[in-house]
């Protein structure tokens, strides 16, 4: 995708002493995150190779299997590690193993502890249609080819973060429990400048979600969207309620360039956008904010795959291929990688859940998925980031 501008990792890049070594923070986390993350670090040590750039990886736990070791999700150690790095990759939280714990120690707060402490506000979700997979989507392949969006999901705030939050005992029997959504005008206004930004670089088109038809939130973050865009008059900017958004993104995707929304409901509708791109299991994402950059797949640790090679790598790849676009200025390497998941895709490798039955798939399992991937990279580092064909 056209990146946005690198947020605050900017920043620390320009103190970078050239020709030092990158350090990467992995952070593999639970489930499917050990067995996608090795592939992504598989083809990024190679891109990186290809770029001569030097990288250290540090890998540290996160999560369950944090807890597991040092009995915190997010224990001191990991978080020095990923804020000394240039980059973060991350596999995926979470699992029916450390369900029920104190709300402070399951695997989620992990995740959402490095967030909050690396400053990260802007979680960008890019949702292309890979031409070659387009009949695995859910959605008519029609209705998908040819989609090529952005999501911008607020990170730092909104109903994730919002206080008061507690549960209580009701006298009469029962519980209370409190979550409060709550976002301030400059929170919203960093996000959206960064959407803004972006869609300069794209095509042009924004749409702001909110539900400012009930809640005061929205009221006050389409005021100040709308503000802003005043600043931007370049760009068609829209604003729509989340409910009929979320069918009009799955009815006309094609339609979307930059969309640009809170944290729950960037949540919810990045998973919705899955099915454009086929699955889950494609979306890649980037967190950025005053330092650093964070990068993870969508798709959460799915538990129940875990383990059996049958996860698809493909997200976290595309993730790697986000960092090296927004935090190790390489966009030669990101171009490459993206190129290459293409190429493995036009040449029928699908895990299964890509795999849609038609003649002359190959359905292969993790490993394999990532050696494809890092076989067809050769040929798209030569081919270059205009003749690669490039998603994600
Ligand atoms: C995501 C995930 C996380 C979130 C969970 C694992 C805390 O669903 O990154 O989309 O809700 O932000
Ligand atoms: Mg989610």
């Amino acid at each position: 995708m056209n990146a946005p501008a690198g947020g605050a990792s900017r920043d620390r890049r320009a103190g970078r002493e050239p020709g030092r070594s990158l350090r990467v923070a992995v952070l593999e986390g639970d489930g499917i995150g050990p067995e996608v993350t090795a592939q992504a670090v598989a083809v990024l040590e190679a891109v990186l190779g290809m770029a001569g750039a030097h990288v250290d990886f540090a890998r540290a736990p996160v999560g369950g299997a944090a807890l597991d070791l040092t009995g915190l999700p997010l224990p001191a150690e990991t978080l020095d590690v990923c804020l000394s790095a240039d980059a973060v990759l991350l596999g995926a939280v979470g699992g029916p193993r450390w369900e029920g714990l104190p709300p402070g120690r399951v695997p989620e707060a992990g995740l959402l502890g490095l967030r909050k402490a690396m400053g990260l506000y802007a979680n960008v979700r890019p949702v292309t249609c890979y031409p070659a997979i387009a009949g695995s989507s859910p959605l008519r392949p029609e209705r998908v080819s040819g989609a090529d969006l952005v999501i911008f999901r607020e990170l730092g705030g909104g109903l994730y973060y919002g206080l008061p939050r507690y549960t209580e005992d009701l006298p009469g029997g029962g519980e209370r429990a409190v979550d409060t959504l709550v976002y301030t005008t400059d929170e919203i206004r960093r996000l959206a400048r960064l959407a803004f930004e972006t869609a300069l670089r794209r095509r042009r088109q924004v749409v702001s979600v909110d539900k400012a038809n009930v809640l005061d939130s929205s009221r006050l973050w389409r005021r100040t969207v709308r503000e802003l865009a005043s600043d931007y008059p370049g760009l068609t900017v829209e604003h729509a309620y989340v409910d009929s958004f979320a069918m009009a993104l799955v009815s006309r995707p094609t339609r979307f360039d930059v969309i640009v929304t809170g944290n729950m409901f960037g949540d919810i509708l990045s998973d919705l956008a899955a099915c454009i791109a086929g699955s889950l299991g494609m979306l890649a994402s980037a967190s950025l904010g005053s330092a650093g950059g964070l990068y993870e797949p969508v798709h959460g640790s799915a538990p129940d795959i875990a383990g059996r090679d049958a996860a698809n790598p493909l997200g976290a790849i595309l993730s790697a291929a986000m960092m090296c676009d927004l935090s190790l200025e390489l966009p030669k390497a990101a171009a490459a990688v993206r190129g290459a998941v293409g190429l493995a895709l036009e040449a029928g490798y699908r895990t299964c859940d890509i795999a849609s039955g038609a003649g002359g798939e190959r359905v292969v399992g993790t490993r394999s998925m990532g050696q494809a991937v890092l076989r067809c990279l050769a040929e798209a580092w030569k081919c270059g980031p205009n003749s690669a064909k490039e998603a994600g």
